[in-house]
């Protein structure tokens, strides 16, 4: 089964909070979920390998590390996941971005792909699938799935906030992806939000309803 990490660390527990509040407006939410990725990324890095390198100070040469030539690849769903490209970029400014459009359909809730553009290296990346919302799992794992299908082999999954069925799901239909979420919640209600969630993830960060 993969691997569920909860990064607890309390700037993104607290900014988490803000992001929830129903009071937090369209320029705030925006800020947050931008600062949230940013911290989130700083957690999902964490196990990037190192190599040694020699730098000149002004006192003495010192053996150094660097990050060791990994390629990364952002690959934001479609609208929501777009409000978290920008703050994970502020640390990995490197890394490509591609693009994966879903919609979940308002009567079976299942995702519908409408767009998809991708870095052409793609098999030769470490991709990062970042979406606010984990809910029923099925755009994620929609979204996983096609990365594979076009030769993705080493990809994790980011999200903000999710319920239990929507890891459940992801972790059913793609054992081998490590999935990083702020924080698990309850359960999903009768139109499949996340309870108590942030709403419509969407549209609180685009100001649409
Ligand atoms: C939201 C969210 C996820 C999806 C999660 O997007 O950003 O992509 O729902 O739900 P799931 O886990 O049940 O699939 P939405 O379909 O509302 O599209 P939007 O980002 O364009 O608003
Ligand atoms: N999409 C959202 O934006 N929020 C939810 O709670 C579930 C799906």
């Amino acid at each position: 089964m993969s691997k569920l990490y909860i990064l607890d660390h309390p700037l993104i527990q607290h900014k988490l909070t803000y992001i929830r509040d129903k009071r937090t407006g369209t320029k705030e939410f925006r800020e947050l979920v931008d600062e949230v990725a940013t911290l989130m990324a700083y957690e999902i890095t964490r196990d990037m390998p190192l190599e040694e390198v020699t730098v000149e100070t002004p006192v003495a040469e010192a053996t150094c590390q660097v990050i060791a030539g990994k390629k990364l690849g952002l690959v934001p769903i479609l609208r929501a996941g777009l409000g978290m490209v920008e703050g994970i970029l502020k640390l990995i400014p490197t890394a490509k971005v591609g693009h994966i459009g879903l919609y979940r359909d308002p009567e079976t809730h299942e995702p519908v792909e409408y767009y998809c553009k991708l870095p052409s290296d793609i098999e030769e990346r470490e991709l990062i699938v970042i979406d606010p919302m984990l809910a029923t799992g099925g755009s994620a794992a929609a979204a996983i799935q096609l990365l594979k299908e076009k030769g993705a082999r080493n990809i994790k999954l980011m999200c903000l906030i999710a319920a239990n069925e929507g890891v459940s799901r992801v972790q059913s239909e793609h054992p081998d992806i490590p999935i990083y979420i702020g924080a698990v919640d309850e359960h999903l209600n009768e139109k499949r939000y996340i309870v108590p969630g942030l709403g419509d993830a969407g549209d609180r960060l685009f100001g649409t309803k």
